[in-house]
Order: C-alpha cells, then structure tokens, then sequence
C-alpha cells in the first residue's frame, strides 16, 4: 500500500492504549485547561486518527506562516495549510506547559487531549491577513472558511499533543466515521492496493456515482473510498447524518459489491477550494488512496474559485514529488440526452449545452421541497427520497444564493 505522507508508517495521536489513556485523562483533569474552537478540535481528531501525519501535534508560528506562504513547514515538511489551534486570549493557562484541551462541540466541554505547550504566538494583523489571502486567495469577510479562520482569534498555541477520544464524530456515525488508520486496516484486509477516493460534502447524485465508476475504471482501481465530510458545514448545505443515509442507499443498491467503502472523517469544511484539494490529496495519502478525484468546483463556494483552480494547483504550486498520491482530473460531468448516459463533456465534444441534462442547484432544491424528485437522469429515486423527507421537514427553506453548492 502507498506510503503515508512524511513517514514510513502512520503515526496517530490518539491514545490507543486504554490505562495510558485513562492516566492521561487524570492528569488532564489536574492540569490548566483552555476550550478550543470548533476548527482546532477538529485538527486534533484528525491528528488523532493519522489523517494529518507527519504532524505530532499544532503549528507553531514560523510553521503556520511557512505553510500558508509557500505550503512548507521550517523544517521542510510539505503541509497546504497551517494546521493551528488558534485562541481570542491564552492567559487562562498563563506559563503552563502542559495543559488539557476542552472539547466546544460535546456539551460539558469533556476533555479532547493533553498538550505540551511549546509556544504561545500572537500574528500581526498583517500575518493574519497574509495568511488568509494564500490559504483562502480572498480576504472576503463573506466567504465561510476566511470568516471562521479569522473569527477565533490571533494567538497560537503550538505543541506536541495526545488525543483521548474522537469527539463527537464516532458516537454520531458509528458506522461512517473512520481514522486513517483503520481505513488502512480495512483495505489491507480487503487487500486493496490502488484505491481511488472521493471527497465529498453533498448526498451523490448520478454524476458524482459515475464518477467514481469512471475514475475506478480509468485507473484499474481495486476499489473506490467514499470519503464524506462529517464535521461543521455553512447555513444551508446538508447535514452529514441525511448525506450518510443518501450515500449508502445508492452504495448498496447501484455499486459492485466489494467495490466501494462507505467512510467519513471528522473535519470542519474550510472552502479553501484548491488549497483544501491538496490537504484531502494529503490526507488521502495517509489512508492509504493511491488517488484521489478531483471534478469541478472541489471544495469551492460562490464564484471564489475558477472551476478547475483545484487540478490546476497541482501542477503549479504543488513541488513534484511532495505527494505521492495521484490525482484523478474530471471534467464537468453531466447526463447525455445523445448517447443516454453520464459522460465527462470534456469526452464528447460534439455537444451543445442542450444535450446534457443540467440542473441547478438552486432548481434541484426547489423541486426537493416541493416533493418532487429530479430526473432519474440526475438523481437516484431512493437518493431523492431521503432527500425530499429532509427537505420538506426543514422549518426555515434552504437559503438560496451564491453559486454551485448552495445556489
Ligand atoms: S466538495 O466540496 O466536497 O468538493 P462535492 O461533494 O459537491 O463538494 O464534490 C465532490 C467531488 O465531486 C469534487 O471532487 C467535485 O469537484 C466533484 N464534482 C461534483 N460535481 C461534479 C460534476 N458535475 N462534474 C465533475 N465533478 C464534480
């Protein structure tokens, strides 16, 4: 199986053994503790389950500027994005070096891990926004991901950590949520070795299951991973349990069996659009994925990203050899009235814009809310009908504005 990225082997920074874990969580409950954002509990999850190796725990300043400005640690480690546990005012743990971290997202704040405090950095307004304009290629208050980076606070805490549990994710999705490491487990068990994964925040309709079929064929894959976002997504997109039901309902019924893992991680969305390409293609890489796709408007929102800035970054900004994993291009991909299938328009040429079958997302949502399914050309009938009780038990109507995902 591929390499992970930085290392030989994976190395989680969850706690695996129960009575070391057990100690910890005891000194936790004696040592100053600090609550962290929503954004830093997620790194550590992710820290946690392997997704973010070589990482031994959050950035420090020089790291986080290195990473936003040129996607490289001091000491040289490729990483996209700062990885950063960012705090409003640190003076609750006023010189502690070693202190537990709170988790904001289960109720009791319970204690999420224990940390070394290597540093406590503030960034200068210019730093910040320096930052924000490489990671995000805007400083637009609007955007969902600049708001959360820069709505949390100025200073960093930086330091090794070890994590106690995964939040809230392996409670919620018993079934969906998996470390990097056990994703490795199951495909060595299944004995997959080229493997190509999709990201995905939304339920997947037509185009998106063929485009796994496509990507699997193209690259002879042994099998495909459905990887879903499970953690925080802006106003308006759909809740992770309602894209859980729609993808396994299409996985059980329209794909080979033994083809395809059904599996989520617990990570905020950040919208980076091509920067949070090259941390899923990163991520990927340390569950094992020999590839990963790439479509159109990947991790994008609005209009803040040309529709193929994500392929694009790879071969620009991404030095060669930094990653091993590949990536998998797509074009946009669209139901063909002509040839009566989905197909990638890049492959049919002779196409006008009538000969596809394309609608909105704004029209998709419409018809949903009115208990209407789309066309079995763009929807699965079992996908719109999760989706249809969904929309029609909503009390607010989804929110309509702004380019593909929510408008
Ligand atoms: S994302 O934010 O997780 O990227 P989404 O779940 O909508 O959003 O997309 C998952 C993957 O499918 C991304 O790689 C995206 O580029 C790709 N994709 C979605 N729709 C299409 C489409 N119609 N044509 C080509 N690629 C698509």
């Amino acid at each position: 199986m591929i390499k992970p990225h930085g290392s030989d082997t994976l190395n989680p920074l969850y706690v695996q053994d129960d009575a070391k874990r057990a100690e910890l969580l005891k000194e936790a409950e004696g040592l100053p503790s600090i609550v962290v954002c929503s954004a830093a509990a997620a790194n550590a999850v992710m820290m946690a389950g392997g997704y973010f190796n070589p990482l031994t725990g959050y950035m420090n300043k020089a790291d986080a500027l290195g990473t936003a400005e040129k996607m490289q640690t001091a000491s040289g480690v490729f990483f996209p994005v700062p990885i950063v546990n960012m705090v409003e005012d640190a003076s609750s743990i006023k010189d502690a070096k070693r202190i537990a971290l709170k988790d904001p997202n289960v109720e009791g704040n319970p204690i999420l891990a224990v940390m070394d405090v290597e540093a406590i950095e503030t960034f200068t307004d210019d730093e910040m926004k320096m930052m924000t304009d490489k990671i995000f290629r805007t400083d637009d208050m609007e955007h969902p991901g600049v708001k959360a980076f820069n709505s949390v606070g100025k200073t960093c805490i930086s330091g090794p950590i070890q994590v106690l549990n995964f939040s809230y994710f392996d409670k919620e999705f018993p079934e969906t949520f998996r470390t990097a490491y056990q994703i490795r487990e199951e495909m060595g068990k299944m004995g997959w070795e080229k493997v190509v994964a999709f990201q995905t925040r939304n339920p997947m309709h037509l185009a998106h299951e063929e485009l796994c079929r496509m990507a699997w064929k193209a690259v002879k894959a042994d099998g495909i991973l459905v990887h879903m976002l499970l953690g925080k997504l802006k106003k308006g997109d759909i809740p992770a349990d309602v894209r859980d039901a729609c993808i396994r309902v299409m996985a059980e019924n329209y794909f080979e069996p033994n083809t395809v893992l059904i599996t989520g991680y617990g990570f905020d969305m950040l919208y980076a659009g091509p920067r949070e390409a090259v941390l899923h293609a990163l991520f990927r890489q340390n569950t094992g994925c020999t590839h990963l796709i790439v479509g159109r408007d990947h991790a994008g929102v609005g209009d803040y990203y040309g529709p193929f800035d994500a392929q694009t970054i790879f071969d620009d900004e991404v030095p060669k050899g930094a990653l091993d994993i590949e990536i998998f291009n797509a074009d946009h991909t669209a139901w063909s009235k002509k040839l009566n299938k989905v197909v990638m328009m890049r492959d049919v040429p002779d196409h006008t814009k009538e000969d596809f079958i394309l609608l909105s997302g704004t029209k998709v949502r419409a018809m949903l809310s009115e208990g209407t399914a789309p066309p079995k050309e763009f929807s699965r009938p079992e996908v719109a009908k999760i989706l249809i009780t969904y929309y029609q038990g909503l009390e607010e109507k989804p929110e309509i504005k702004l380019g593909k995902h929510s408008g």
